[in-house]
């Protein structure tokens, strides 16, 4: 005699046991990268304050972050600089003196193959103006103009170690003008992780205040429109085409669709990047005994795997794997 109801699905929810092996998701730590901020001329971390907990690093303190990182079996590093002099085409870039790229090679030793060094390629940091690539006449953004300056970045981070760019720039064509440089300067193994969709965003808000940004407006006329998630799509396969090897989407939370929609059509990794405001809302409604903080971190990690990521940048990536370790 059957009893009723017939399909009883808390059946597998009864347990933590039963619960671990229903699970369909996992997060282990060779999936996170750690986002790093190094300041030229700093002499001693500089504290982010709409980043609780997060810091700008002088460069030779950026060896310990690594160690940290490596310690913690993270899959990479993707750095940032924040340097002491910019000007309207972003010099600072692609001088091999550069923060920047000062910093690659010095995460490059450090980490003596132990996590990748990813480097973010972009020239918002580098320029006096903040936007991601250099100015026509007009005002606007000279999409190919940028390219050649991309494409000298690209070869420059190489050349000082890094063993993924991360093309965050959003202009036309840009995996293409790189890939190429890249393959012509004897830097074919070297890795393109494309922020195919990358959406201009709010959430990017205290970023800004991480790389102490100067720009005045905003990035609408670059990066995608929230509402589009075709357009998303789109980007995806285009940079894919042009010779991508990962793609991204960016910010995480309100895009899990444009990931999921990705991630079913991607040939290449889909990583997302979980934004500096996506980590500020969680800390301060924590601070704040607003919300479980580690619970509500790592839901949202699940989340952003759920929807397809391989792999997520994330601010707490040094964190969660020490949770992840510990069995928590
Ligand atoms: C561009 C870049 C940005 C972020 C990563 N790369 C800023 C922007 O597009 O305005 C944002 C990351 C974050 O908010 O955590 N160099």
């Amino acid at each position: 005699m059957s009893t009723f109801p017939t399909r009883r699905p808390r059946r597998l929810r009864g347990t933590p046991a039963l619960r671990r092996l229903a699970a369909e998701t996992t997060l282990v730590p060779a999936q996170l990268v750690l986002p790093v901020f190094v300041k030229e001329g700093a002499t001693a971390a500089v504290p982010i304050a709409s980043m609780p907990g997060v810091s700008q690093h002088p460069l030779d303190a950026l060896p310990a972050v690594v160690e940290a990182a490596a310690a913690a079996g993270l899959g990479g590093i993707m750095l940032f600089g924040v340097p002491a002099v910019r000007d309207a085409t972003g010099t600072g870039a692609v001088e091999p003196d550069g923060i920047l790229n000062q910093a690659i090679t010095v995460a490059r030793d450090a980490a003596a193959g132990r996590l990748t060094v990813q480097a973010d390629l972009c020239l918002d940091e580098f320029t006096d103006h903040g936007h991601c690539g250099v100015l026509a006449e007009d005002g606007t953004v000279d999409n190919d103009a940028t390219l050649e300056i991309y494409a000298q970045m690209g070869v420059a981070q190489a050349r000082a170690g890094a063993d993924v760019l991360g093309l965050s720039g959003m202009m036309d064509g840009q995996v293409a003008a790189v890939r190429a440089a890249l393959d012509d300067a004897g830097f074919a193994h070297v890795v393109i992780l494309a922020y195919a969709a990358k959406y201009a965003s709010a959430f990017y808000g205290p970023f800004r205040d991480a790389v102490e940004s100067t720009l005045q407006g905003d990035r609408r006329t670059y990066q995608l429109d929230p509402g589009n998630g075709r357009e998303g799509v789109e980007e995806a396969l285009l940079d894919i085409a042009e010779g991508a090897d990962v793609v991204m989407v960016k910010p995480t939370g309100p895009y899990l669709d444009v990931l999921a929609r990705v991630a079913d059509v991607s040939s290449v990794p889909v990583w997302a990047y979980q934004v500096s405001g996506e980590y500020a809302l969680i800390e301060h409604a924590a601070s704040a005994g607003l919300i479980d903080r580690e619970r509500a971190i790592g839901e949202t990690l699940l989340g952003i795997r759920r929807a397809g990521a391989e792999a997520i940048l994330t601010y707490w990536a040094i964190e969660v794997a020490q949770w992840l370790r510990d069995g928590k």
